[in-house]
């Protein structure tokens, strides 16, 4: 079989990531795939930037709709980031007919929906993993590992800025504003960096694996936010000596009247686990009624960990297309939609 052909919309961090780990695993992802995996064509703004990756024998372009348009690309990934020019881009390839992976958060809790519908009415899929939790298969495991458990809540570390931020502020002393800039330099934070550090990027990972977890509709507007923009050193010093860590956390819960989303920073005891969930690693607790609770950890982001999450869905793609190409769902599908009419409570 001839290789699966990608256009790539996005060159920088986990574009580069994820053309890296293409060439440097290709024999073990085609194997696993059953398919090669190339990337064919890939859009930037500035073709003359200097890149984490070789690009070689790709074709470039600044103009993303080009890639979306080429009849030899199966499979668009997204990783352009925002929510105008993306979601675009996104609704054109699927009515394109080609399959999306996007690592774009705030498109799929925004727009998830829509763009969802848009999928299933063309029999494409769109897959998001890289999303929430940078490497961790958060997505998976509670998709396909827990699918037999009624989820009670989940509660995390969900974003891999703000707890580098907390944490080289706790260790080393830092300044907030100069941490910032290093998470800036590294890659892991978002083109505006107060989706970071104001809870926002948090809550749209938190929409995302409520819709998982609980079988509902994205609703972003509902999520309850608060950052850490608050916090001084003074602060996370006063919480050590109490013996407690401050962490940002994501919270979705199901109680009696509605299902509860929030995130906004937290004392936890030193000695718990996520309490010891240091610099950019995320983690994430789920309860299940039949399997009890358990723990996902990993890094939230990144190049290569982000691209790690990127090539799974390139890879279940291609399975999908391998073996089964006339009978695929699109990869949401909110479950059948089961929780549906469940109030989601804003915490006042
Ligand atoms: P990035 O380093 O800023 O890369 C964005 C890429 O998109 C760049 O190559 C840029 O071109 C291109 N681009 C931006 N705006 C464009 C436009 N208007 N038209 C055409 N191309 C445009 O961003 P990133 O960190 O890779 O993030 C990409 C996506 O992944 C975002 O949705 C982000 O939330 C998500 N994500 C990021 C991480 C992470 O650790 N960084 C982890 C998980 C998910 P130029 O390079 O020429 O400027
Ligand atoms: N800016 C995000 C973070 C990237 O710091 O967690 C990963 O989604």
């Amino acid at each position: 079989l001839n290789p699966v052909k990608v256009g790539l919309l996005g060159l920088g961090t986990v574009g580069g990531g994820t053309i890296n780990v293409l060439q440097r695993n290709a024999q073990e992802i085609s194997r696993r795939a059953g398919r090669g995996i190339v990337v064919t064509h890939a859009s930037a703004r500035d073709l003359t930037k200097p890149r984490l990756c070789h690009t070689d024998g790709i074709t470039l372009t600044t103009e993303p709709f080009d890639v979306i348009n080429d009849p030899n690309v199966d499979i668009i990934a997204e990783l352009i980031g925002g929510t105008t020019l993306a979601k675009e881009l996104v609704l054109k390839a699927i009515n394109n007919g080609k399959h999306v992976v996007t690592a774009n958060k705030a498109l799929i809790a925004l727009h998830g929906n829509e763009i969802f519908a848009a999928a299933q009415q063309k029999g494409v899929m769109v897959a998001f993993e890289a999303a929430v939790a940078g490497g961790i298969p958060i997505i998976k495991a509670i998709r396909e590992g827990l699918t037999g458990n009624q989820i009670a809540w989940l509660a995390g570390i969900i974003n891999g800025t703000s707890n580098f931020i907390l944490s080289e502020m706790r260790d080393k002393g830092r300044d907030f504003a100069d941490v910032l800039n290093e998470a800036q330099r590294l890659g892991y934070a978002e083109a505006d960096p107060t989706f970071d550090v104001e809870g926002i990027d948090a809550g749209h990972k938190l929409t995302i694996l409520a819709s998982i977890a609980f079988g509902i509709p994205l609703q972003f507007d509902k999520v309850y936010t608060e950052g850490i923009t608050q916090i001084t050193r003074e602060d996370v010093g006063y919480a050590e000596e109490l013996g407690y860590r401050i962490k940002l956390l994501g919270i979705a819960k199901r109680t009696e009247k509605g299902i509860e989303l929030r995130v906004h920073p937290t004392f936890i005891p030193v000695q718990h686990l996520i309490a010891n969930v240091n610099g950019v690693m995320n983690a994430i607790v789920v309860r299940g009624d039949a399997v009890g609770q358990t723990l996902y950890y990993g890094a939230g982001a990144g190049a290569d960990p982000t691209a790690s999450a990127v090539v799974a869905d390139l890879v279940d793609v291609v399975r999908m297309l391998t073996t089964d190409p006339e009978n695929h769902v699109p990869h949401l599908a909110f479950q059948a939609n089961a929780l549906s009419n469940v109030a989601i409570l804003p915490i006042s």
